[in-house]
């Protein structure tokens, strides 16, 4: 019981850039009452987190992501760890997939963690479609694939062509184990979003979009205020934007004004354990 409760007291959103976050009291959460709207427990989420996430254990992970790291940095000359847009692709480019798998673990582990507790109880019950931005080798597609209701349509747009074909190879499932109907396309995200056909994705048509590792990591304000402007175009009024604060790129502030001269409100806001300073912030657009 005290474990199940802990990690709430942990996400519970309450401040992001010294101002309150709108959002629906848990106890509202807790009741499963919102209408329309699916509530995960967070039993459920570490269930699942604990049968579809990484196996290896928090210590592994963090050692072998560590060795990894020094190994590209050093060895091979590759520092991933930049907010200019152009060497972080470049970087991830020089990367084979493996590599990439071992650095990514620890984000692949938290995104089983942040993306459903921010999609507790906003989740709609109704298929729904949804865009993965930067979804790399297609961990934070896979938990997309998972939580969203049957017969939704995840898109994952990532700008490394060899993750996107490593990507497709994977096979998506709904939590009760039904195929997810996934696609992908290579494309930078700062780019008008396009579906796997490349068909420009039509305005106010997406109900959710997600990004994990990607915006805090690897964006500068230019870049963001680009998103925001298409994040609002694709978006349905009241739609979902889940998106990755952080050091490197932007924080939970930099996020907030930006989307907020777009029409978004954060909404809440999600971290993977008491120890994740790196939030992943909800934001709603605006209903029209
Ligand atoms: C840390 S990984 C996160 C991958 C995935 N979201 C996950 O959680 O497992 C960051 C990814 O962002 C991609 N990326 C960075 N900038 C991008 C851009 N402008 N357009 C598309 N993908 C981008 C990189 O190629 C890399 O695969």
């Amino acid at each position: 019981m005290i474990a199940d409760i802990l990690p709430e007291l942990a996400w519970t959103p309450r401040t992001v850039a010294g101002r309150p976050v709108a959002v629906l009291p848990k106890s509202y959460a807790r009741g499963g009452v919102s209408p329309g709207t699916l509530r995960f427990s967070e039993r459920t989420i570490r269930q699942v987190a604990a049968e579809r996430g990484p196996r290896m254990s928090a210590f592994g992970m963090c050692c072998k992501a560590l060795v990894r790291e020094t190994w590209l940095r050093h060895v091979r000359r590759i520092d991933f760890r930049t907010a200019t847009n152009d060497k972080a692709c470049a970087a991830y480019e020089a990367m084979t997939v493996a590599e990439f798998a071992d650095i990514n673990r620890k984000q692949a582990w938290a995104n089983w963690r942040t993306i459903p507790r921010n999609l507790s109880d906003r989740m709609p019950a109704t298929p729904i479609r949804a865009v993965d931005l930067c979804c790399g080798i297609g961990e934070s597609t896979a938990v997309l694939a998972c939580y969203a209701p049957r017969g939704s349509q995840i898109l994952g747009l990532e700008y490394n062509r060899r993750f996107v074909d490593d990507a497709r190879r994977a096979r998506y499932t709904t939590i009760d184990g039904a195929p997810a109907a996934v696609t992908f396309r290579a494309q930078s995200v700062l780019d008008e979003f396009r579906d796997a056909r490349g068909s420009r994705i039509a305005s106010s048509s997406i109900d959710l979009i997600n990004a994990c590792g990607a915006v805090g990591c690897h964006f500068a304000p230019a870049d963001a205020l680009r998103l925001a402007r298409e994040c609002a175009r694709v978006l349905k009024p009241d739609g979902l934007a889940l998106l990755d604060s952080g050091y490197d790129g932007l924080d939970a502030a930099a996020l907030d004004e930006i989307f907020t001269t777009h029409g978004f409100t954060i909404v809440g806001r999600a971290v993977s354990c008491p120890l994740d300073r790196r939030a992943q912030l909800c934001l709603q657009r605006s209903a029209l």
